[in-house]
């Protein structure tokens, strides 16, 4: 158990606020986006956040634009109380917890557009997924101006889309990734998880399994793209509570092209619905 420790949190809700207190904080500025309903691999984001800067700030957003589904945004899990709890235990100096009208105002017109990346593997199954992330992303950085960004490898795409984002804008922000966290069978820890029951949750590391084969064939010296993509589909077609696979990828690490042979680094990754819940994961080939 991690000791509670007496110490001044803020919580924000506006962009003045914020942004005054992050001129005002001590440099560096590290930033962790977050939707809430924080676990471990959050946590771990905050953790390496806190070891590289004199002020960690923890956004909690539940950004309704990277929701395709209405349904979806009003079921995402949601707990302030507890997470606003874990982040004062782990030394978070600045909560921005802003309500849907502050960051997108009346009027609001204004978007990102990642380009092709943003029409590949997840984003053909979520159209307008990654503008959202894209936005919004961008607007937490105009607001906080932090010095560096925590972002997980769980979202694969998602990290390549930031760091283009990122460098395509001159955002003048060092973009941090950090490993996967998973659970001990090794599903990767996701907010969505509760959303599983039992049967499907016992069920569900089959993704880490899937690309595990791939990953292991292609460290025998496996290069063929077809032949990686298939190990890990049969895994996935293999667990009945797997209701449908939206892709098993092999792509390039930078393009998210898909790959006919393996040459420089790939990602691994795949998409599958298990009841109410999509899960994604992916490994990196290097
Ligand atoms: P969310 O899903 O809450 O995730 C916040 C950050 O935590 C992301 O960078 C995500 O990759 C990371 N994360 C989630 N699960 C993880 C795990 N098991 N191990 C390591 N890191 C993990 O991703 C988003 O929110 C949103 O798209 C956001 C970037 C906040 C924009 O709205």
């Amino acid at each position: 158990m991690a000791q509670t420790i007496p110490h001044n949190m803020r919580v924000i809700s506006t962009n003045k606020e914020m942004s005054q207190a992050c001129r005002e904080a001590l440099k560096p500025v590290g930033l962790v986006p977050t939707m809430g309903a924080l676990h471990p691999g959050h946590l771990s984001l905050v953790g390496q956040a806190r070891a590289d800067n004199l002020t960690v700030a923890v956004s909690i957003f539940v950004n309704p634009t990277q929701f395709g589904d209405k349904k979806d945004l009003q079921g995402y899990p949601r707990d302030m109380e507890g997470d606003i709890n874990l982040l004062r235990q782990h030394g978070v100096d600045l909560v921005y917890a802003p309500k849907v009208e502050e960051v997108y105002p009346d009027g609001f017109d204004t978007w990102v557009d990642v380009g092709p990346l943003a029409d590949k593997l997840e984003g053909l199954h979520r159209p307008g997924h990654f503008r959202g992330v894209a936005t919004v992303v961008s607007k937490l950085f105009n607001v906080m101006r932090p010095d560096r960004a925590y972002f997980g490898q769980k979202d694969g795409q998602q990290v390549v889309v930031i760091q283009k984002l990122a460098r395509d804008l001159d955002m003048g922000v060092e973009v941090v990734i950090m490993p996967t966290i998973r659970e001990l069978d090794g599903l990767a820890m996701s907010s969505r998880n509760v959303q599983l029951t039992p049967e499907q949750r016992q069920a569900a590391p089959v993704v880490h399994s899937a690309l595990c084969q791939a990953y292991l064939l292609w460290t025998d010296g496996e290069r063929d793209g077809d032949k990686l993509r298939q190990a890990a589909q049969e895994i996935l077609r293999s667990e009945s509570m797997v209701d449908s696979i939206d892709y098993v990828s092999v792509a390039n690490i930078s393009t998210l092209d898909e790959v006919e042979r393996v040459e420089g680094r790939a990602m691994v990754s795949a998409a599958a619905h298990m009841g109410p819940v999509r899960l994604i994961d992916n490994l990196v080939l290097e």
